[in-house]
């Protein structure tokens, strides 16, 4: 049976923060009007200089929530405090994190050896050391405390369920591949498409750079890191203990001689001296009659994971994917030849505090 009442601790107010906020708003009041849904307090809310708490643990209002945050004169408290201030509610608790800070991921073995279920988008705790998923995990263990991450790979599309329900109910997963990065889809989808001949690699950057689709600086999505991040926590699922997303190849886009400039700024403006590199690896592939994408892939019984470009042919549904969507297909010996394949947006602030919010109802209904 469900706990009659649950305290429900929030870090992080940004774009999946705000939205999550308004869904749990929704949350609140339908369970409201169910006898047999547990009362959701929330009980804490913070960014990362101000905190907005309810010292006697009375449900803060939802009301104006980001403005009275922006102005609350209450101590900000630390990761730390905001733990100690969660452990000490009067029946369990739940501490949402929408940040994309290691230090707060840090703090996760903590929080669980106290009894805080966790349920967040950051990648970070999962596809940071070995040994940091492994703490987790078995502080989770002993506790009894939940943790549930499946906006951290492919925002709200449910790949880290399926993945696990895949290996729980015994399937084997062989190979794992797809498109992991909205930007890299949009990149891709516009300078190689399967109608048309595409643009020149440096304007395509550029373009998705103004339309918001890049991070502020282009070269934190060209790296790569983001889509290896979301392999590793693949592939730990799939049983790989892989150390750290720096542990495989991966294929960075950002030219050598580019990588210290000091600006992204100066990083576009200097991009066009390297388009006829990305233009050779292009027309190699129409050669062939196929297209050039980036993907991330591990193929579980070899033990091997990459990421980096790839061909494929114009059928296959990698290279049929339309604007900035993720594309994740799972091999497994029951799928045979077909693989199961999910497709969707894989970034955007509601479909990710979606996979937040669903993640933070499977916690209620499961802890007793
Ligand atoms: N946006 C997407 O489409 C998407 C998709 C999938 C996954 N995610 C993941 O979702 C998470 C949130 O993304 P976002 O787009 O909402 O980021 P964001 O807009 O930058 O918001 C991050 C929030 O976290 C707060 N914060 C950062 N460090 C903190 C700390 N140490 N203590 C307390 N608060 C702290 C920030 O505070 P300030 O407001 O004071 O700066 C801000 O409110 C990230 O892990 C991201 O990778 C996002």
């Amino acid at each position: 049976m469900a706990p009659k009442e649950i305290y429900i601790g929030v870090i992080g107010a940004g774009g999946v923060g705000k939205c999550f906020l308004s869904q749990l708003e929704s949350l609140s009041k339908r369970y409201a009007t169910n006898a047999s849904s547990p009362k959701l307090s929330l009980v804490l809310v913070s960014r990362s200089t101000k905190t907005l708490y309810s010292e006697k643990y009375t449900s803060l209002r939802f009301e104006n929530l980001s403005t009275k945050l922006a102005e609350s004169t209450q101590k900000t408290l630390s990761v730390t405090e905001a733990i100690e201030f969660l452990a000490a509610t009067p029946a369990k608790a739940i501490l949402v994190d929408n940040t994309s800070s290691q230090d707060v991921a840090d703090q996760y073995p903590s929080a669980l050896s106290k009894g805080i279920s966790i349920v967040t988008p950051n990648k970070k705790a999962f596809s940071g050391s070995y040994k940091l998923w492994q703490d987790i995990f078995s502080a989770a263990a002993s506790s009894g405390a939940k943790v549930y991450h499946e906006s951290s790979c492919g925002a709200g599309l449910p790949i880290l369920s399926t993945l696990k329900d895949l290996v729980d109910t015994g399937d084997e997963v062989t190979k794992i591949e797809g498109v992991f990065s909205g930007t890299m889809s949009f990149l891709f989808n516009s300078f190689a498409p399967l109608e048309g001949s595409g643009g020149k690699w440096s304007a395509e950057v550029t373009k998705a750079k103004e339309l918001g689709y890049t991070e502020p600086d282009p070269r934190d999505d060209l790296n790569g890191l983001d889509v290896a991040r979301k392999l590793t926590i693949l592939a730990r699922m799939s049983g790989l203990p892989i150390e750290s997303p720096t542990a495989f190849p991966v294929h960075s886009l950002i030219p050598k001689e580019l990588e210290s400039v000091s600006s992204g700024d100066e990083f576009l403006q200097k991009l066009p001296q390297f388009d006829s590199q990305m233009e050779e690896t292009k027309v190699a592939a129409e050669k062939e009659g196929k297209v050039v994408r980036f993907v991330g892939s591990i193929d579980v019984a070899k033990k091997e994971v990459k990421v980096g470009l790839e061909k494929f042919d114009r059928s296959h549904p990698i290279a049929a994917l339309k604007g900035s969507d993720n594309i994740i297909s799972f091999y497994t010996k029951r799928y045979g030849a077909n693989p199961l394949i999910i497709q969707g947006a894989g970034a955007g602030g509601e479909v990710t505090a979606m996979g937040v919010t669903a993640d933070l109802i499977k916690v209620i209904e499961r802890l007793s």
